[in-house]
């Protein structure tokens, strides 16, 4: 793995960015890796179409919330439909770090809460 992209997870690892929870919440959601039971929950807020405040909490192994707090960085004053419309692909390009598909479900977990927030309902894998 490249040093420098190790150290942006490392990073994010150590000194996570937008933690914490939103309470009231305009969206939230708590999702859970079912391989090994690890929990993100992601807090929205919306103001005038865009997302005001975003807030993640939850434990998990270090790519999880690494990934939970970039993708929070990613989604910052994004108007609500840009947030619909990310994908899993912009989120393993801001990661930026090969992921296996073993620890797949580990980058994917926050983004998963985030649109289960959106949405509703937690999408499949294959939708992100
Ligand atoms: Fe649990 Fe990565 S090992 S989310």
């Amino acid at each position: 793995m490249d040093n420098l992209y190790r150290e942006v997870i490392l990073d994010h690892y150590k000194n996570p960015r937008n933690k914490g929870t939103l309470d009231p919440a305009d969206y939230s959601y708590e999702d859970t890796n079912p391989l090994c039971g690890d929990e993100i929950r992601i807090d929205l807020r919306v103001a005038d179409g865009r997302v005001s405040e975003v807030r993640f909490s939850g434990r998990g192994c270090a790519i999880s919330q690494a990934a939970a707090s970039i993708l929070t960085e990613m989604v910052e004053n994004q108007t609500l439909d840009d947030v619909k419309a990310l994908t899993k692909d912009d989120l393993l390009e801001e990661l930026g770090v090969p992921i296996s598909p073993a620890r797949m479900k580990c980058a994917l977990l926050g983004l998963k809460a985030l649109k289960a927030g959106i949405y509703g309902v937690p999408p499949h894998d294959e939708d992100l």
